[in-house]
């Protein structure tokens, strides 16, 4: 008898293997699910866009960027990067949302000036994403310097897992984990269809959750169910 791999033992399909740059984009369902408990205090940032599943339901004024580009917002930005800053102070002084207008406006040498005022004063109120698993504390560091209110990541509830990164979270301002009650369906390469059968994605084999901080809260971090 044939071993099985631990992903096979949890129902994942090895043979499919991980999306480059763990690109799983956001099922509008469980984007719509948090718009419904949770506002959105604009100006907000989508660090890791993607083809912009999450930015497209948000309705201020939003910057939308990604590492790589998918044909929305900007992309050649890495979030983790020490650069990020700059190229998002270019971005808000020119209001640029898409790649052409950012190619258009980063020669402007005052946008220098928008970029200490991104960081220092804290221009973003909100920054919401799903990040990619492997980077989640990474990114939650970064977003807790940005933004000036809130902090809102989708993930694995297996985030909360982990000696690292659960003693990393017992000292941020951890408000609300937001567990659903119906097992979410991340979209692999944003794809509404498994190519493999040309139907809807089977369910998901990992348990999600939205993940809330509030900048200077200092209560215990509650649980809840949407
Ligand atoms: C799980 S997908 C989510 C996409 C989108 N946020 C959504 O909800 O549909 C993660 C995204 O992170 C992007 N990414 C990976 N590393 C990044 C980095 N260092 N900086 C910015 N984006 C990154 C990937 O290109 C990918 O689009």
């Amino acid at each position: 008898m044939g071993t099985l791999s631990g992903n096979k033992i949890a129902g994942g399909n090895p043979s499919r293997g991980r999306v480059d740059n763990d690109y799983y984009a956001t099922n509008n369902y469980s984007t719509k699910a948090i718009l419904e408990v949770e506002d959105i205090i604009y100006p907000a940032l989508e660090p890791a866009c993607g083809e912009g599943h999450i930015s497209k339901l948000l309705v201020g004024e939003v910057y939308s960027t990604d590492l790589i580009y998918r044909k929305y917002g900007c992309g050649d930005m890495d979030f983790l990067s020490y650069e990020y800053i700059e190229k998002l102070g270019y971005m808000v002084y020119k209001n640029s949302k898409t790649q052409k207008d950012y190619r258009e406006n980063t020669n402007e040498t005052l946008g220098f000036i928008k970029q200490k005022k991104v960081y220092e004063n804290k221009y973003i109120n909100t920054v919401i994403t799903n990040p990619p698993f492997n980077l989640f504390q990474e990114f939650v560091e970064k977003a807790l310097m940005l933004a000036n209110k809130k902090v809102i990541m989708f993930g694995k509830l297996q985030a909360l897992e982990g000696i690292k990164r659960a003693t990393f979270l017992e000292t941020t301002p951890l408000k609300t984990v937001y567990v659903f009650k119906k097992r979410q369906q991340p979209l692999r390469n944003g794809s509404e269809i498994d190519p493999l059968t040309n139907k809807k994605w089977a369910s998901s084999t990992m348990a999600f959750a939205w993940f809330i901080w509030e900048i200077g809260y200092t209560g215990e971090p509650v649980i809840k169910w949407i």
